[in-house]
């Protein structure tokens, strides 16, 4: 089993990166070479300054707001929320303490921020099982949504453990030892890794969150990259 979590917590990671970055470089590439096509994009009214258009397109999704509220309220929740897990993340490597200008535990959130993501993930996965959602989705879409849930999941429980229901033997110092480690490719499991029963949720959160990172460069949520650009160029 030490074996196992060692794999999980250590190449696997490196591994993830290693495809995430060549993934990302090979698909910016074959945007890059690929053929001239007319274009098939809705154009939006010519607004100056376009980039800022072009942002409040990107995060505030208008269209979607005025199509589909309930989803616009859950993407918005989910995006937040995501933004918050981003620095959560940061702030789990020793000496990262550029947010820490207004005062808040670490992991922030109190257990939240993957509680909120949960509940959208739950909505964004549900809504693909109705019509007319139901007939234009693909397996990819359940996929990538059940992979994600997956992730927020198994992170949000060794949050709830420790913080709701005192399980404190994996704490935050020792998460930051651990990703610092790796970070400068020196890679150290703190013994409590290999001592206590709920690292099993340590594992599984990097196991599923190392599968997301590798498949992100091939899936839709590239997305992510292009929006900003594609908003741009609807704004003329
Ligand atoms: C190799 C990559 C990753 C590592 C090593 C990692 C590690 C961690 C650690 C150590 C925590 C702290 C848990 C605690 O406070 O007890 C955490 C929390 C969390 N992680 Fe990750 N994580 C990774 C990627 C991801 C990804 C890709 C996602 C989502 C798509 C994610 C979602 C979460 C969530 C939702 C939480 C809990 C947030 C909360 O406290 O409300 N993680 N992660």
């Amino acid at each position: 089993m030490q074996t196992i979590t060692y794999l999980i917590l250590v190449p696997m990671v490196y591994l993830a990166y290693l495809i995430f970055v060549l993934g990302i470089i090979s698909r910016m590439v074959k945007i890059w070479r690929a053929p001239v096509q007319p274009t098939t994009l809705q154009i939006f009214p010519e607004k100056k300054p376009k980039w800022l258009w072009a942002l409040h397109d990107s995060f505030l999704l208008p269209t979607v707001r005025k199509h589909n509220p309930v989803l616009w309220f859950f993407l918005m929740i989910f995006h937040i929320a995501l933004l918050l897990l981003i620095i959560g993340h940061l702030e789990l490597f020793k000496g990262f303490t550029f947010f820490q200008f207004w005062e808040h535990e670490i992991f922030l959130g109190k257990g939240f921020v993957g509680l909120t993501m949960i509940i959208a993930l739950l909505y964004l996965l549900f809504r693909r099982f109705a019509s007319p959602t139901r007939q234009i989705s693909i397996p990819e879409d359940y996929y990538l949504l059940i992979l994600i849930f997956l992730t927020v999941l198994f992170g949000s429980q060794m949050d709830w453990a420790r913080r709701w229901y005192g399980y404190a033997e994996l704490s935050p110092s020792d998460y930051q030892t651990y990703l610092t480690s790796l970070l400068f490719f020196r890679p150290e499991l703190p013994s409590a890794v290999y001592q206590t029963g709920h690292s099993f949720m340590l594992v599984l959160h990097v196991f599923f969150a190392n599968l997301f990172i590798m498949f992100f460069p091939f899936s839709k949520i590239m997305h992510s990259f292009f929006s900003i650009p594609m908003n741009r160029l609807r704004r003329g």
